[in-house]
């Protein structure tokens, strides 16, 4: 008996000692994030561009035209990062400094496609916090434009499927900036903090899990939640399967194309970045043309 009640005063203590739940974002604040989720594209592109020239690419297999189209979209960030430096004004943070796991144009195609897909989904999370209808809609013009920028790398490049399903998927602020931030080496000092959590990272046993399968997991559980779930976010839905004891999780079925999955002391939905127990991780169900779609919403 004894001992339970101390659980239970445990419980409800770490309840007390909890972070207090960030108030709601700014548009000065949800611009902020967006200009240094462009920065880090805007490197990305600027810098994997100047490292293989037309050569690299076609030597990689890819036609001439790929990584025309691709200076295209660097453009198309340089753009973004201008647009938003001048809504801003001098509340636009500075760009930092990065680093990014590729190592020859197949490897960057690839991640690109998740860095695109991270912040399509970024915009779209982010959209609710949004007051001011213009900037809305021009968050908007924006987020629809790096769709198609996954769309096209994901079915023209890759020749993978071009979309995920009826719904794109909006994840939350911590849980892209989980996504984003190991790309991220140092910041100027100067720059406003965002309305961000740190979240420790995440990743599964295999990028593209077999549907069924048990699979275990590693993860830091710093404030030890229990029970916990992994939530795997795909389109307007979040499934969730339970994690046991040795850590172990049942992959969903009828997941497709791009999902991102992160650890949660919730199944309840709306999901805060206060439930989040991990960051995310990208999770690759590939499906091909002749699959009949699933309705995930
Ligand atoms: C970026 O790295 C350079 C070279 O290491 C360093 O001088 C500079 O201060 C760094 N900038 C930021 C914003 O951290």
């Amino acid at each position: 008996m004894f001992p339970k009640l101390l659980l239970l005063a445990l419980a409800s203590a770490s309840v007390v000692l909890a972070a207090p739940a960030p108030p709601t974002p700014s548009d000065t604040q949800i611009l902020q994030y967006a200009l240094t989720l462009e920065y880090l594209e805007n490197a990305f592109y600027t810098g994997a561009l100047d490292k293989y020239d037309a050569k690299a690419f076609t030597d990689a297999g890819f036609a001439p035209w790929v990584r025309a189209r691709f200076e295209q979209i660097m453009d198309h960030e340089k753009t973004h990062v201008k647009f938003l430096q001048t809504a801003l004004g001098s509340a636009a943070p500075q760009a930092c400094n990065y680093t990014f796991p590729y190592n020859d144009p197949e490897s960057f195609v690839q991640l690109a496609m998740g860095i695109e897909g991270v912040g399509a989904a970024a915009y779209l999370g982010a959209s609710k916090y949004i007051s001011d209808k213009d900037t809305l809609t021009a968050a908007a013009s924006i987020l629809a434009v790096e769709q198609r920028q996954v769309g096209w790398m994901s079915s023209a490049v890759l020749k993978e499927q071009p979309w995920d399903g009826p719904f794109e998927t909006p994840l939350g602020l911590s849980a892209v900036y989980s996504l984003a931030s190991p790309f991220i080496t140092s910041c100027p000092s100067s720059n406003p903090a965002l309305p961000v959590i740190t979240l420790p990272a995440f990743k599964l046993p295999a990028a593209s899990p077999w549907p069924g399968a048990t699979i275990s997991l590693t993860f830091d559980n710093p404030n030890n939640a229990s029970p916990t779930f992994v939530a795997w976010f795909s389109g307007l839905d979040v499934v969730f399967t339970t994690i046991d004891g040795n850590k172990n999780t049942v992959v969903p079925t009828g997941l497709q194309g791009t999902v991102y999955a992160g650890v949660v002391s919730s199944d309840t939905m709306p999901l805060a970045d206060s439930d989040m127990v991990t960051g995310l991780t990208i999770v690759q169900f590939p499906f091909d043309s002749m699959a009949a779609e699933v309705d995930n919403a």
